[in-house]
């Protein structure tokens, strides 16, 4: 088993949503519990927090002082330099339980995110798209914990993982109209190695998947079911992953200090901590939030 490398030591209760900007050479994660998101350049080696009021569970680039974020009060833009929100839409106004988590934008630029309750017990999270005219459409339900998503690299196929269920899901996937269906349950993890979190998916259509409880993250072929490799990170709870750094051949991966015992906070001091790992096959960019118009400013 590969061994990741300590990118940044902190102490996140739970880092979460790890994206790259490479115009600015710069990493953006959040926070959820803390309720912070943080920029860290790679051109200075500097961190910068910004402490806000919600909890964002994901987020995207509109563009580069804007962020379209997810949060437990729906959807806003996010202004960088005025630290700044402008609600969108909030489509569980109604299940005040509920926050948003994981979260990605297609190709298209539809913002996708889903839902989970604070403290999970019951199916009540579902999977949202936000499309560019602000639209919303419910696109699952049921869901316990909505997780990591990610497309084939011809857009016919979407992942998506419901991690109280321990499972990946395979829909099959419309670029054009967004629309997925024939939802199959692709995976089922076992318990030994963790649960699936957050995921992002190679130039070879191959899945990078973070472990919560696992201590790791599993490189997995969708095609076959195959666990291809796996990397080893000395913190249990491995939240999320996303790809950055020189032509897309860095892994980045959070973890959190939430739901650990201060036994094991003890015995994994770096748990918090952003993890990175070179990687074989380049990863590819984000996809950024599309408004549809595009003169409407944001
Ligand atoms: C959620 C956590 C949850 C974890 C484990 C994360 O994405 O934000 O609240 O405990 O997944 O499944
Ligand atoms: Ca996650």
């Amino acid at each position: 088993m590969r061994e990741a490398n300590l990118f940044y030591q902190m102490e996140a209760e739970l880092g979460e949503g790890p994206v790259f900007h490479a115009e600015t050479n710069t990493l953006l994660w959040t926070d959820i519990l803390k309720k912070q998101l943080h920029f860290y350049s790679l051109d200075d080696n500097e961190v910068k927090t910004i402490q806000t009021d919600r909890h964002i569970g994901a987020f995207s680039f509109v563009d580069e002082q804007t962020l379209l974020v997810a949060a437990e009060n729906g959807f806003s833009f996010f202004d960088i330099r005025q630290e700044s929100f402008r609600f969108i839409a909030d489509p569980e106004s109604e299940l005040p339980g509920n926050r948003f988590n994981d979260g990605k934008c297609d190709a298209k630029g539809r913002f996708w995110a889903g839902t989970m309750e604070f403290a999970p017990s019951s199916p009540n999270g579902n999977l949202y798209r936000l499309d560019g005219n602000q639209q919303i459409t419910k696109a699952a339900s049921t869901i316990i914990i909505s997780n990591g998503l990610a497309w084939n690299q011809d857009n016919t196929k979407m992942y998506h993982v419901d991690s109280g269920r321990n499972t990946i899901y395979e829909y099959k996937f419309e670029l054009e109209s967004g629309a997925i269906q024939d939802r199959k349950p692709l995976y089922t993890f076992e318990e030994s190695d963790g649960t699936p979190d957050g995921i992002a998916i190679d130039s070879n259509d191959c899945l990078y998947i973070a472990m919560w409880g696992g201590s790791k993250v599993i490189y997995f072929n969708p095609a076959t079911c195959e666990i291809m490799d796996e990397i080893s990170i000395p913190a249990p709870h491995v939240t999320s992953v996303t790809f950055g750094g020189r032509d897309f051949r860095t892994l980045f991966i959070t973890t959190a200090r939430d739901g650990l015992s201060s036994e094991e906070l003890h015995q994994f001091p770096l748990s918090g901590s952003v993890f990175s790992v070179d990687i074989p096959v380049a990863g590819l960019p984000l996809y950024p939030y599309l408004p549809e118009e595009r003169n409407v400013s944001v």
